[in-house]
């Protein structure tokens, strides 16, 4: 580690860095810290037991107070919710469950009172099947300017009767289903790569990138700072829709490390390009931040830079608990971002995945999908424990990170939910526990009906007892809890500009620290992890005690004794410069 040049970089950037230029042209989603708001579950206002936008705007002030930077809206448009509302029925309308139009006006103003930029989700891969232009395309005729808004094909077989081709939907069986046509035979095929209600649009006709253009400046001109671009790698189907590979019994497969064949297509790129088009027609520092599961190497082109703003980097998400999964996770998203001068993006947590607090407590055998079953017992304490590392670990580099609502309360997974009240497509489909369980609502006082989530104690999913202990109100001014380590990490992060990525900045790891320990610096922080199960003597690692001082501890995510860091932890120390 070299802190004389670090140093003087440090001194660099302040002196030219009057209030001026560098800040105005300083664009807010650089570093951002974004709060994901999942509606159903945040905060009901009417007592139906479902979250909605009153109930948000209501609860703005919680995330302004947290210090985070913007919100992120999960979907709250029109929708039959048979994916969580990723099933839209009108892009330009808001569901009767979650309020009217007025109601997103006034969240919007009320969010930017509070400081906090508003990122709506899009849902441009697919619509719900109840989408008035598929109602319409069902009507049609084979071959009909209205079927080719969609992905309609005939299919194989002496009479059609084998889906177009083998692929399989992420939510598990044919990602094809067979219409029957308005004189009553079995007719064409549509495709959805994830449920049957979620038909995919044909992004190949004008007339789907005319509608989402209109969709864009809708919510642009409602006051809309960015989208989240759902499913960003999926919109192009390869020509001629090819098989998948099979594996020796005939069934689709993907290879290791790859994606299904209809994702990640070059032919998504050209509307990326389109957009930003249009992005940049408006005032601000209007994004887009794409969701792309993708392979690693491919990241750099979502962010070129007349493409998207940013892409989820879902490799940190994917992590084990261990110092090499740690040190590629964090070297080479940053490394592909700048390849393209493009901030990199780290998230720990979001609604599609077991939540960390939960994933860390499964040891070695680390899993994020598909939900957690009643038959699996990780350990809750340890996953805590890891998981407030793990945070601090993200907070303190480079970029922008991603948090989901709850993670700042430490709420872990809910494995206990009756199968007839989940509702994910995927559970419905296969049979897996699927994603309800990082969906539960809220807890935001300990003593109230549904934990202050609903006037009425109503909940749409049931809330384990551990949220009563976890809610906010228990949290809020309690030393060491989780909340007051996410306020105060976000607090210096803010303050010692730990999100920016100025040049010369660089990420360093410190070298010569004992194993199974992590040491990174950025800026004027060292994070120093301990995943080992033993405590670590601070003022013994080679990083601080290259200083002539003892580093100064920060913040820990569990209490530094003696100078000693517990095992599954970690701490921000300060260097000074
Ligand atoms: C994205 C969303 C997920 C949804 C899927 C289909 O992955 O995050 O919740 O089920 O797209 O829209
Ligand atoms: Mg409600």
């Amino acid at each position: 580690m070299n802190i004389t040049a670090l140093s003087s970089t440090a001194q660099n950037s302040t002196t030219t860095d009057a209030p001026s230029q560098d800040a105005a042209h300083q664009q807010w989603w650089r570093d951002a810290v974004v709060y994901q708001v999942y509606p159903r579950s945040f905060a009901d206002s009417d007592g139906d037991g479902m979250g909605d936008l009153p109930g948000i705007t209501a609860r703005l002030e919680h995330i302004a107070e947290l210090g985070a930077d913007a919100i992120w809206l999960s979907p709250f448009y029109t929708s039959p919710q048979n994916d969580g509302g990723y099933d839209v029925g009108d892009y330009e309308d808001v569901d009767p469950r979650f309020g009217t139009l007025a109601d997103a006006d006034t969240l919007i103003a009320r969010a930017h009172e509070l400081g906090l930029k508003v990122i709506v989700d899009i849902v441009p891969n697919h619509s719900s099947s109840e989408h008035v232009l598929f109602q319409k395309a069902l009507e049609a005729a084979p071959g009909s300017p209205e079927r080719d808004m969609y992905m309609f094909r005939e299919g194989r077989g002496q009479d059609g009767e084998l889906p177009p081709n083998n692929w399989q939907s992420i939510f598990h069986g044919d990602a094809w289903t067979r219409v029957t046509e308005a004189d009553g035979t079995p007719g064409q095929w549509y495709l959805h790569l994830f449920d049957t209600t979620q038909p995919d649009f044909n992004w190949e006709n004008p007339a789907v990138h005319e509608l989402f253009a209109g969709v864009l400046r809708f919510w642009l001109d409602r006051g809309a700072d960015g989208f989240r671009v759902d499913v960003a790698h999926g919109m192009v189907k390869p020509e001629g829709l090819p098989d998948s590979p099979v594996d020796s019994e005939g069934m689709a497969v993907v290879p290791q490390g790859e994606v299904p064949v209809y994702f990640d297509n070059d032919g998504v790129h050209a509307i990326y390009r389109e957009w930003r088009a249009i992005l940049d027609e408006y005032p601000g520092d209007r994004m887009m931040v794409g969701e792309a599961w993708i392979p690693e190497r491919s990241m750099p082109k979502y962010v070129r830079p007349d493409e998207m703003h940013q892409v989820f980097n879902f490799g940190y998400l994917q992590s084990r608990w261990d110092v090499d999964a740690f040190r590629h996770a964090i070297a080479e998203p940053l490394r592909l971002a700048d390849e393209v001068g493009a901030p990199t993006t780290w998230v720990l947590s979001n609604h599609d995945v077991i939540r960390h607090a939960t994933r860390y407590g499964f040891g070695p055998e680390h899993r994020f999908g598909e939900g957690l079953s009643r038959d699996e017992h990780p350990d809750a304490e340890l996953g805590l424990a890891r998981a407030r590392a793990a945070t601090l670990l993200m907070l303190a580099l480079p970029g922008s990170a991603y948090l989901y609502q709850g993670e700042e309360l430490g709420l872990p997974e809910v494995a206990d939910i009756p199968d007839e009240l989940r509702e994910d497509p995927a559970h419905k489909r296969a049979g897996v526990p699927g994603r309800d369980g990082c969906r539960v609502p809220i807890p935001w006082e300990g003593d109230a009906p549904a934990y202050g989530f609903s006037p009425t104690g109503n909940s749409w999913l049931p809330q384990p007892v551990v949220f009563g202990e976890l809610a906010a109100d228990r949290q809020r001014g309690v030393a060491g809890s989780t909340l007051e380590l996410y306020r105060e990490a976000l607090r210096l992060r803010r303050e010692l500009r730990l999100g920016a990525h100025r040049p010369g900045d660089e990420v360093t790891f410190v070298d010569g620290v004992p194993e199974g320990v992590l040491a990174v610096q950025h800026g004027e922080v060292i994070v120093v992890v301990n995943t080992t199960a033993q405590p670590v003597q601070l003022s013994t690692l080679p990083g601080p005690a290259g200083g002539d001082r003892p580093a100064p501890v920060l913040l820990a995510s569990s209490a530094v004794q003696d100078g000693r860091l517990p095992a599954d932890a970690a701490a921000w120390l300060r260097v000074r410069l």
